[in-house]
């Protein structure tokens, strides 16, 4: 779908979407076309359920005397209430409606409503944004998908008066779109085609856009003492990896010290030996959406060329049963020094991650580091799957990192931590176990990596409930939601870019 942006005319074909507010309260593009069609735009309306609220939507057959083919009405509710997620949220509505209906060309009347806190231009890239954001689809594999099934939309175009200011407000998020395509597709992609080795291809890609990147294999990690990552991987025919992505957007690295993002990236996780159940094991190839995450919010950063110093690290891996595999009852020592006795070879991700945390904190002196896993099952259990589980150290970061998801709709519950969970972990033969007991999970596993994070401030994203959705959302279709992307790159806009 091409996105385009044009001074406000009445199109010769396609569709044509206008807004209406709260109330039926005609805005102004509606009101025009009300009065040339000698009121046929109210009368349509009275005879419907249509109330202008935000999830409304009317499409009627372009009025006599018009030269587009359709006209379609979006609600907006009250225009002082809507702000960049509500229009977002409006944006990737519409699109929905208008791939079902079969529109092959769209154009969104962009009006300034009283009370918008917002210019029209403004406005128009958020709608645009959400309207790409929607757009996704991850259809490589299906050879045989009926005409009738796929999406029609071939072009939008948001018309303004500022059509201009629109087009270079959208830029930037056109460019965070591309880092959340790109997580989306990593994440949709199928265990067999994304292992270590291609997921580290792919986080290479990066260096097209300025981005510095390391891969480290196997020797290069036995040789750091990354043991306990190692030891995830050991039963699998794949070779682990560690990705290091450099972005530097802001100068000297050590007289402005970089924020670092940390993710987990278990291509494929069976359990190990101690191997999940068949029912829904196929989940486990979405086990590296936190490396997803990661790698898209670097492309994002890189793309729009953010004013700041960051690092993504990626620690990727395949969790398999073998006659190599890690066993219960194996001890390991994790380059932190600290061994390890693994109860569970299914807790693999906090052993990934705590290589990759004490490496990170080691080589980099960040000044902060945020993790993000789809570590527990647990989390899904304290919070559904509407907020993903934050742990942190840190009650600054913390507070950063909720008010940056809040802020693009990826939403964190910030949960406890303390010392009665981190006794739970004690080990009688090692200096920790990599599990817990059955209650708060979650919370023994934030325990684990905080053992492994010395003083600097840290942030533990569980995102496991998060990574994946069964229904559509507004600016999310169902599959990968690449939860985090958007998130990170705000976190970096409003605390660590130089403006
Ligand atoms: N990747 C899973 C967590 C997970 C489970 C994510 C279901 C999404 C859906 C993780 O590696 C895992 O297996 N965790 C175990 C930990 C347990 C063995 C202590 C879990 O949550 O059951
Ligand atoms: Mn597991
Ligand atoms: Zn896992």
């Amino acid at each position: 779908m091409k996105i385009a942006f044009a001074k406000p005319e009445l199109p010769k074909s396609g569709t044509l979407a206008v807004a209406v507010m709260d109330d039926r309260k005609l805005g102004p593009s509606a009101a025009a076309l009300d009065r040339k069609t000698k009121g046929a735009v109210a009368r349509a309306i009275a005879a419907s359920r249509f109330r202008g609220r935000p999830d409304d939507l009317l499409a009627l057959l372009a009025p006599a005397g018009l030269e587009f083919d359709r006209l379609v009405l979006f609600g907006t509710g009250k225009p002082e209430k809507l702000n960049d997620l509500g229009l977002q949220s409006l944006g990737g509505r519409l699109i929905a409606h208008l791939n079902k209906a079969g529109a092959d060309s769209a154009a969104i009347a962009i009006d300034a409503l009283p009370g918008l806190t917002m210019t029209p231009a403004a406005a128009a890239a958020e709608i645009a944004y959400g309207a790409r954001l929607r757009s996704y689809r991850f259809d490589k594999y299906r050879t045989k998908e009926k005409p009738d099934a796929k999406p029609t939309l071939k072009k939008l175009s948001l018309l303004c008066e500022e059509s201009g200011k629109a087009r270079s407000d959208f830029e930037p998020l056109e460019q965070i779109s591309e880092g959340v395509f790109f997580a989306r597709d990593l994440v949709s992609e199928p265990g067999n085609v994304i292992h270590p080795e291609s997921l580290a291809r792919e986080a290479r890609r990066l260096t097209e856009l300025g981005v510095k990147v390391e891969i480290m294999g196997e020797a290069a990690l036995k040789k750091l003492g990354m043991n306990a990552l190692l030891g995830v991987g050991q039963g699998s025919a794949r070779e682990s990896q560690v990705a290091v992505m450099t972005w530097n957007g802001a100068g000297d690295m050590k007289r402005n010290r970089p924020i670092a993002f940390v993710g987990k990236g278990v291509t494929f996780d069976s359990g190990g030996i101690s191997i999940k159940p068949a029912a829904g094991m196929e989940e486990m190839k979405w086990d590296m959406a936190g490396s997803g995450a990661v790698i898209g919010a670097m492309r994002a950063l890189a793309a729009r060329d953010a004013k700041a110093n960051v690092i993504g690290i990626v620690g990727l891996v395949e969790n398999m049963p073998s006659g190599t595999a890690q066993r219960p009852g194996d001890v390991v020592q994790s380059m932190s020094g600290q061994t390890i006795e693994i109860i569970n070879t299914d807790a693999e991700g906090r052993l990934v991650l705590a290589d990759i945390l004490w490496y990170c904190q080691d080589r980099f002196k960040p000044v902060g580091m945020i993790d993000l896993a789809t570590l527990t099952g647990a989390i899904m259990i304290s919070l559904g799957k509407e907020h993903a589980g934050l742990f942190s150290n840190n009650d600054d970061l913390s507070a950063a990192v909720a008010a940056a998801g809040k802020s693009v709709g990826e939403t964190v519950w910030r949960m406890p931590m303390g010392d009665v969970y981190d006794k739970q972990i004690n080990s009688d033969i090692a200096d920790m176990k990599n599990t817990g007991s059955r209650y708060g999970g979650s919370i023994t596993a934030a325990q684990f990596l905080q053992r492994f994070v010395n003083d600097v401030p840290w942030v533990h994203l569980d995102i496991a409930g998060m990574a994946w959705s069964d229904k559509d959302a507004p600016t999310i279709p169902k599959g990968a939601t690449a939860f985090g992307v958007r998130l990170l790159d705000r976190l970096v806009s409003d605390r660590y870019e130089k403006k």
